[in-house]
């Protein structure tokens, strides 16, 4: 690594490359940061591939109180409406703030912004750029004012490995670099890393984003939140493809329709049918999947000939498997795609770890609960970016320590996909999320490529397993039901492994409790 990096000592080092960390960066500036990114910055981000927008309320029949509604409503009992509120006012602003960075946002003939539905929502408020492409679209702005930044550097191809800590403070980060292993001594880094969808067979997320954020948090000591609440989206295209194509909300948002392999409207009794919230409009089409239908989108009619237009990316994903969608149906099935939890995170992002922050889908802020409301996590990652450049701003250096450096393996989880996909997907169950505890434990503990994909595995399972109810997107088997009382979950790494090692001694659940 460079002398020019090393002479970051001591300054933010931003971990992750995508919207939330990109934007934390630029709002620190002019103070040095140093951004490193597994990959090059842009080819790899789950922020790339968003085809939905931002959730804002814009438009003229719209409030942030109907947003804030529709948020806690989709999130089951478990938002923080403290925090959902505070966003949820801040989004409009963030949303124009972007704009004035360079993001060419979809405008109506008049120049304002245009606005789409998507499910749960009650108005028209998600703000989309180049149609699907929307990600793409604000990564190339942001991508762009980091690059014309001095202030920024960014470091591709180098991976954070642990955190160094020291009474609860953050002295440092150990990480790869294609040469040999670093140590980069800082008292302020702000994890950026994304989400969890490479533990997972079927899921849209990239597969090289495997819970790092999680595995750094938690190794360091830092309390998770909500682990055990995972996005499904509903409507992944259904193919050989992995990571599975997304197939937007906003698809349905024009008037697309589900049907099975008979042209049955099968989802007509849900309320709100193909517009109902994500996890619901998931069960409902895992569950007819599973009584051996298949399930298609039928987007002939509507959106219809405007598909190509209003979808290029979709349509393109479509064309790429010899479908086109205003003439064929739309084969999907249920995939990961979003994490709820993760580090818990107050709005500034500050984590229970000193010297720690995370940002974006990494950080569990409260704002989704149970199940998020589409678009909303490109709105959180804008919106805390601020708060959370705000916040190290204002924090104190740190002590700067030199370590040496040490190698510590990569993470891979493709072992533990089959596993962790049975375990924790749509539809989970105490026998077997006992199971996949008993089996993650040891491998957790080793030093090789899965024991970190095993350490974020088993925080989930033991999550998981703790919550015996049925609640947003977590679904529980043998706990169909809600219970009375909404509590958000909080689990350190240590917490999950004395649970764990309880279980290898006992049979049940409820003996661990006692
Ligand atoms: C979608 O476009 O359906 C996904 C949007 C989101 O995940 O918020």
């Amino acid at each position: 690594m460079s002398a020019a990096v090393r002479s970051f000592f001591g300054r933010p080092i931003i971990i992750g490359g995508g919207i939330a960390g990109l934007l934390t960066a630029l709002h620190l500036a002019p103070e040095p940061v140093l951004i490193l990114s597994r990959t090059p910055l842009g080819s790899e981000a789950s922020s790339a591939w968003a085809q939905g927008g931002l959730a804002g309320s814009l438009g003229d029949d719209d409030d942030p109180v109907l947003h804030l509604a529709d948020t806690l409503a989709a999130g089951d009992g478990l938002c923080d409406a403290e925090i959902a509120t505070r966003i949820l006012h801040t989004a409009p602003n963030a949303i124009e703030a972007l704009a004035t960075l360079g993001v060419r946002f979809d405008r109506t003939p008049e120049g304002a912004l245009r606005l789409g539905l998507e499910a749960a929502h009650g108005r028209r408020r998600i703000v989309h750029a180049g149609g699907d492409g929307s990600g793409r679209e604000i990564m190339r702005a942001l991508i762009t004012a980091v690059r014309s930044t001095p202030s920024i550097v960014v470091v591709e191809g180098v991976e954070a490995r642990r955190l160094a800590v020291e009474d609860n403070t953050v002295r440092g980060v150990w990480a790869s670099c294609s040469m040999s292993p670093v140590f980069l001594g800082t008292g302020r880094v702000v994890l950026a890393t994304g989400g969890i969808g490479g533990l997972f067979h079927d899921s849209t997320n990239p597969l090289g984003s495997c819970g790092q954020g999680v595995a750094l948090a938690a190794r360091a000591g830092a309390v998770l939140a909500d682990l055990e609440f995972i996005q499904f989206h509903p409507t992944a295209l259904d193919g050989h493809g992995r990571p599975m194509p997304l197939i937007s909300e906003a698809v349905r948002g024009e008037g697309a329709t589900i049907v099975d392999e008979t042209g049955r409207r099968f989802l007509e009794d849900l309320h709100d049918a193909e517009l109902a919230p994500r996890d619901v409009l998931t069960r409902a089409v895992w569950n007819h999947l599973a009584n051996g239908h298949r399930v298609f989108l039928d987007a002939r009619q509507r959106p219809g000939p405007e598909f190509e237009r209003q979808f290029p990316t979709i349509s393109s994903a479509c064309r790429g498997v010899g479908i086109n969608p205003v003439r064929d149906l739309i084969p999907i099935r249920p995939a990961q795609h979003y994490h709820m939890g993760g580090v818990a995170a107050d709005g500034s992002g500050r984590t229970s770890v000193k010297g720690l922050w995370a940002c974006g889908e990494v950080a569990s802020t409260g704002l989704h609960g149970a199940n998020r409301l589409a678009s909303n996590s490109l709105t959180e990652a804008v919106v805390c970016a601020r708060w959370v450049a705000e916040s190290v701003a204002g924090s104190p250096i740190g002590v700067r320590t030199r370590l040496t450096a040490r190698e510590i393996p990569s993470p891979d989880p493709i072992s533990l996909r089959p596993l962790l996909s049975r375990s924790l997907g749509v539809e989970r169950d105490g026998e077997i999320l006992r199971e996949a505890v008993s089996t993650l434990l040891p491998l957790a503990k080793r030093h090789d490529a899965a024991s970190d994909p095993a350490a974020v595995g088993l925080m989930i399972a033991i999550a998981a397993l703790q919550r015996r109810e049925s609640r947003g997107a977590h679904y529980r088997t043998d706990f169909p039901d809600r219970a009375a009382i909404a509590r958000r979950s909080r689990l350190t790494l240590d917490e999950a492994l004395a649970t764990a090692r309880a279980f290898a001694c006992s049979r049940t659940l409820e003996e661990v409790e006692q």
